[in-house]
This record gives structure tokens, C-alpha cells and sequence, in this order.
């Protein structure tokens, strides 16, 4: 195991894994090469889709890189709510002349299959999101020198990271782009408010485990990282920001979309998939967010034929477009350019940090 999280890579800077096409072997080759860490996302994919990219990212690098796993989430007791909720988007499908999907996908996003395949072809570093795996589980990784990370939205949520034994844990702040990694969604929440800020949050989770934390959420510039490092954090997690590098496989129209000043702001939604995820404020999430069930992946699978049929038709009004407050600071530049470059201003807001000086 290495020694250390930072051992891992040059700098203190993580390409968030982003499921849905953004981050795939290119990017996350692009960033390690450069000194980052990247990450593969295995999220909605087959166990032998998330092998296959493994293999060719180890093509593309021999540097160290992480994969991140979606938990497996409780079946749905009722889904009377996502019936509702089929009728209330019928129009939508009708528009973009398309069927809504089929909610009964799989709710465990092939964990054991992929769990599997990490164990028996070791990567360096596994991180989950939307809960907390078992001891067992984190102990097995532990023995194959493979590195454990859980994403945690609460200091209590990283207590129990911590106590399954896992290696470090991601603090996700409620600025940040794509799915807040909550362990538990809670079906009464109406999942758009009462988050923490991301350092509100480090500072409580730093106070409630010793193990060390990956800061993640509306990091758009170095000197943003230096302030989560200066808070506690060991390194940075950057999601939009690498969205929109020529390397990340997301839709043109979604990379397009988080510097045009027509998207005023984000917003945590249900809409797209059923648990709060933060996008771009478009037609659809403004439409059908306000009464949109908790019931993931119940209506990522519902509605995945709209998104579809919506970024056929080149309408980024259908689609998710996931992102963090900071979006309109992206940066269209190759992946390894911005490594560097969010580097150079870390140093250079340390400089001034450290000569006393305002950032
Ligand atoms: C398009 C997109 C997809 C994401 N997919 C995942 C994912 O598959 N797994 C995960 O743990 N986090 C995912 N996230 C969240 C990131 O890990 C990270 O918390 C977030 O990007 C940080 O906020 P930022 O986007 O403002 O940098 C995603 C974020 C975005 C923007």
C-alpha cells in the first residue's frame, strides 16, 4: 500500500470520476501522466465495460489512477411515485418521439461483479459514492494493497467510512457538479436544500476522523485548492473543471453549455435520476425538478430515453447537465495543460500564503 494518499501522484490534485462518459482512459491518462491523479468511473457500466477501460488506461499510463464504484442501492418498496411521475414526463417523450425507459434496470450497478474483477486484477485506488461498503469488503482491498476512498456529504457519514475501515474519505460539498454522494437518500427530504458547504464541512469531518480527506466541489482554480489544503484537506477533487477538457468524452452540448452565460445557475435535482444530482438550470430540470420522486435509479432508467433522444436531436434543454457552482470558470484546454496550470497558481496562492500576502 503506498504510505501516504499523496504518495500516489505529483500533485495534490484529483480529475474527478465522472459515470456517464466524462471521464474515461483518455482523460484520466491525461491527467496522470501530467501529475494528477485520474480516475475511471464505473458507474452504469457492465463489470467488463469498466475492465476494459482499466486495461486501456494501463496502456496509456503506468502511473497510479482510481476507479469508482456506485453502491448498490435498497430496491424500491413502492413505485407508485415513479408511475406518477412516468405520466407527468409522457409529454416529454412525446416531444423528443421517444418511449420513457424500463425502471426495472439493475439497482446494484454490478457491484459484485466489479468487486470481483478488482480483486482479482488489483488497481491502485477504488473509491465508492452513494454509500459505504462493508469491513469485509474494505479490509479485502487493504490486503491487496489496493487504496480505499468513500465519498461522505456529513462528518457522521464519515465516522462510518472510517470505522469500515476505509483509507481516506472524499468530502463532497453541496457546491459540487453530478450526484451528491449521500450514503442514505432520504425520501422526505425534498433533496435541494440543506447541504454543507464544502468548508463548513471539511472543518467538521476533520474534527470528527483522523484519516485523511480528498476536498471536492466548486474547485475551479489553484488558488481554491490551496484554501481546501489550507483547511485540512490532503488533496483536491476537480469534476467541471476537467468537463470541459477536450479529453473528457462528455456531450459537445454539455461542455458547450457551462460557460454560456444563458445557464445562470445550478441546481440540485431529482429530475434526471431520482436523487439529488447538481446541473445547469435547464427546460427540463426547471419543469419536472419541483416534483420529481426520490426513487434512483428508478428514474435514471425512466428517463434515460429522453436524455437520449435529446442529445440526438442537439436539445441540451433535455439533457443533464451536470455541474458545479463554479462552472463558468471552465477552462477549455487539453486535461495535462490544466494539471499544470492549476498547479502553478497552487504555488503561486501558497507563495503569497506564505509571504503573508493576500491570494
Ligand atoms: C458530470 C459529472 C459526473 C459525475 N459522476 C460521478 C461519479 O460517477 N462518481 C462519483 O463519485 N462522483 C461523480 N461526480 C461528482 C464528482 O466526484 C465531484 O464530487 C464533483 O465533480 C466535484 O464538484 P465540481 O464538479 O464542482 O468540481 C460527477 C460530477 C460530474 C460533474
Amino acid at each position: 500500500m503506498p504510505t501516504a494518499l499523496t504518495d500516489l501522484c505529483r500533485y495534490p490534485i484529483v480529475q474527478a470520476p465522472m459515470a456517464g462518459g466524462g471521464s474515461g482512459p483518455e482523460l484520466a491518462a491525461a491527467v496522470c501522466e501530467a501529475g494528477g491523479l485520474g480516475f475511471l468511473a464505473a458507474g452504469y457500466k457492465t463489470a467488463d465495460g469498466m475492465y476494459q477501460e482499466i486495461k486501456r488506461l494501463r496502456a496509456l499510463t503506468g502511473r497510479p489512477f482510481g476507479v469508482n464504484l456506485f453502491m448498490p442501492q435498497p430496491p424500491l418498496a413502492d413505485t407508485s411515485a415513479v408511475e406518477v411521475y412516468r405520466e407527468q414526463l409522457a409529454g416529454e417523450a412525446a416531444w423528443y418521439d421517444t418511449e420513457l425507459g424500463d425502471i426495472n434496470g439493475s439497482s446494484d450497478d454490478g457491484y459484485e461483479a466489479k468487486l470481483a474483477i478488482l480483486r482479482d486484477d488489483p488497481v491502485p485506488l477504488v473509491s465508492f459514492t452513494f454509500g459505504c461498503p462493508t469491513r469485509a469488503v474494505l479490509t479485502a482491498f487493504a490486503e491487496l494493497g489496493t487504496y480505499t476512498v468513500v465519498t461522505v456529504t456529513t462528518a457522521a457519514e464519515a465516522q462510518d467510512a472510517q470505522q469500515a475501515g476505509a483509507d481516506a474519505v472524499c468530502v463532497q460539498g453541496v457546491e459540487a457538479g453530478g450526484h451528491q454522494g449521500t450514503h442514505r437518500d432520504d425520501p422526505h427530504a425534498d433533496g435541494t436544500g440543506s447541504g454543507l458547504g464544502l468548508l463548513a464541512l471539511i472543518g467538521q469531518v476533520r474534527e470528527a476522523v483522523r484519516i485523511p480527506v480528498i476536498a471536492a466541489g466548486g474547485l475551479m482554480r489553484g488558488a481554491q485548492i490551496a484554501a481546501v489544503l489550507a483547511a485540512g484537506a490532503s488533496m483536491a477533487q476537480l469534476g467541471t473543471a476537467f468537463l470541459a477538457t477536450p479529453e473528457s468524452g462528455a456531450n459537445p452540448l454539455h461542455k458547450q453549455a457551462l460557460t454560456n452565460p444563458l445557464y445562470t445557475h445550478t441546481e440540485l435535482t431529482r429530475a434526471f435520476s431520482g436523487r439529488p444530482a447538481r446541473g445547469l438550470v435547464n427546460r427540463f430540470l426547471r419543469e419536472h425538478g419541483p416534483y420529481a420522486p426520490a426513487a434512483y435509479p428508478a428514474v435514471h432508467y425512466l428517463t434515460s430515453p429522453v436524455r437520449k433522444a435529446a442529445a440526438k436531436a442537439g436539445d441540451a434543454q433535455g439533457l443533464n447537465l451536470w455541474a458545479g457552482q463554479g462552472h463558468r470558470l471552465a477552462r477549455e484546454m487539453p486535461a495535462g495543460q490544466l494539471v499544470a496550470v492549476l498547479a502553478a497558481e497552487l504555488d503561486a496562492a501558497r507563495a503569497a500564503l506564505g509571504a503573508g500576502g493576500a491570494l
